[in-house]
């Protein structure tokens, strides 16, 4: 495939440079500094898109949800808003699995007061608690960019997915629209990171996201890795005409 795409197959460019171990570990710490107010600022910079796309993904997946004990993981699940969503289309066990702490504290008190049960697991997206062929659906909510080597995140994926399984990854993608574009690119590279630094208190992570979306695989470019990976009947949707899109395939 194209250049562009085995170029993105490095992931996270948090940390130092062909080290993944530490740009890891970069990226867990800077979610460990945002996570007191990831929340708030997560649906006040959205204007609370966010959690609509999050419902939508889990409307899109009520099929595999709702089979009698299926199990679903939501990979890189920080304070558990996708894991929440499945929860309500779920007749069998939600998972929600990050390697941040305090991120995934906020998750499990979020699920306390949820109706249906969830649990929350410390775990790396790269080395997943699951055995080969165990799980109906993996997905994950604006976390795989954040991984430091995409190829091995969709491999991982692809390993504990049941033959037939699902794969869903919603994330930031690109608004190729002639006025739109324009203005959300603005929007999301100038201002979002001025009042994501403001609010947070903490420099870098709010310039951390534009950059990891820019550098990050369009829509067209994630469905090739995704095939590349090897998933079957990879397609995509996107959200606000392409801020976000949610990517689906079959294992
Ligand atoms: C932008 S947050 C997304 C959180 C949540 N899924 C959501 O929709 O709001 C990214 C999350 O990915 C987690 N993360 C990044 N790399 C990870 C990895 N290798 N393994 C597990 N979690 C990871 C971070 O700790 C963080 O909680």
């Amino acid at each position: 495939m194209p250049e562009t795409i085995s170029s993105h197959n490095s992931g996270s460019p948090v940390g130092s440079p062909g080290d993944e171990d530490s740009t890891a570990r970069a990226v867990r710490s800077m979610f460990e500094s945002v996570a007191p107010r990831y929340d708030f600022l997560n649906h006040l910079l959205s204007l609370r898109r966010d959690l609509a796309w999050r419902r939508a993904t889990a409307r899109a997946l009520r099929d595999v949800l709702a089979r009698p004990g299926s199990l679903a993981v939501d990979v890189c699940c920080g304070t558990g808003d996708l894991a929440l969503a499945f929860a309500r289309y779920s007749a069998g066990q939600v998972v929600g699995a990050d390697f941040c702490h305090p991120m995934l504290a906020s998750a499990r008190e979020k699920a306390g007061t949820a109706a249906r049960a969830i649990s929350f697991l410390e775990a790396d997206a790269l080395r997943l608690p699951f055995a080969d062929n165990s799980v109906d659906l993996v997905a994950v909510a604006f976390g795989f960019r954040n991984l430091t080597n995409y190829a091995r995140g969709l491999e991982e994926m692809r390993r504990v997915l049941k033959p037939g399984g699902t794969v869903a990854i919603l994330e930031f993608s690109r608004v190729n629209t002639p006025i739109l574009g324009p203005l959300f690119r603005f929007y999301f590279r100038r201002l979002l990171p001025k009042i994501g630094t403001l609010i947070s208190g903490v420099a870098g992570p709010y310039q951390y996201l534009p950059n990891s979306v820019t550098r990050f695989p369009d829509q067209e470019q994630l469905a090739v890795m995704m095939r590349e990976a090897g998933f079957g009947k990879v397609d995509y949707r996107n959200f606000f005409a392409g801020a976000a899109a949610l990517h689906r395939g079959e294992k």
